[in-house]
């Protein structure tokens, strides 16, 4: 099968729980780097663990709208260049709350972590291989709303 079929297939079995899978890639993503908790904050209000953040309303929607982004790209694989300017300026709102460009580079682990407690056996090293490939290609489009 093509990396394209091998991402519709696996996406398909993560985006049935969105939220619940969502929320395993960003505990992950804490684990690896505690300094991005704070940088969630809604209305001035830091949280103070992990848990806290983890259960926010707030915090559960961004983690829809991270999986709509996915999925907007899982169903754009042909042409990624049409979701380009999206990603630009997302990357751009991404740098104005503090994010730092290196600290994608945890988050694609954190993906690929979530991907394998998702999907099991069936997260084969074909299917971990396009999906390092998909995300760089998204990160690389938000890279561009960069300025240093
Ligand atoms: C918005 C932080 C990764 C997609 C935001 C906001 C914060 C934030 C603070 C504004 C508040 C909110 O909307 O909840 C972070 C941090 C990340 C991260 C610290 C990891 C280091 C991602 C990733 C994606 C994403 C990987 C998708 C690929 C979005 C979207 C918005 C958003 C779609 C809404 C933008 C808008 O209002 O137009 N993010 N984010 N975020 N984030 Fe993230």
């Amino acid at each position: 099968r093509t990396q394209q079929a091998l991402i519709r297939e696996s996406w398909r079995r993560v985006s049935c729980s969105p939220v619940q899978n969502g929320v395993v890639l960003f505990s992950r993503l804490f684990d690896l780097d505690p300094d991005l908790l704070p940088l969630f904050q809604y209305n001035c209000k830091r949280f103070a663990s992990p848990q806290e953040c983890l259960a926010a309303p707030e915090f559960l929607d961004h983690i829809r709208k991270v999986m709509l982004v996915i999925d907007a790209a899982v169903s754009h694989l042909e042409d990624l260049s049409c979701l380009e300017e999206y990603l630009c300026n997302l990357g751009k709102k991404h740098q104005a709350v503090g994010v730092k460009v290196e600290s994608f580079s945890t988050v694609g682990e954190s993906l690929l972590y979530m991907l394998e407690k998702c999907l099991g056996a069936a997260f084969s090293p074909d299917v971990k291989e396009a999906w390092i490939k998909l995300y760089s290609a998204v990160v690389k489009a938000m890279q561009g709303g960069w300025e240093v």
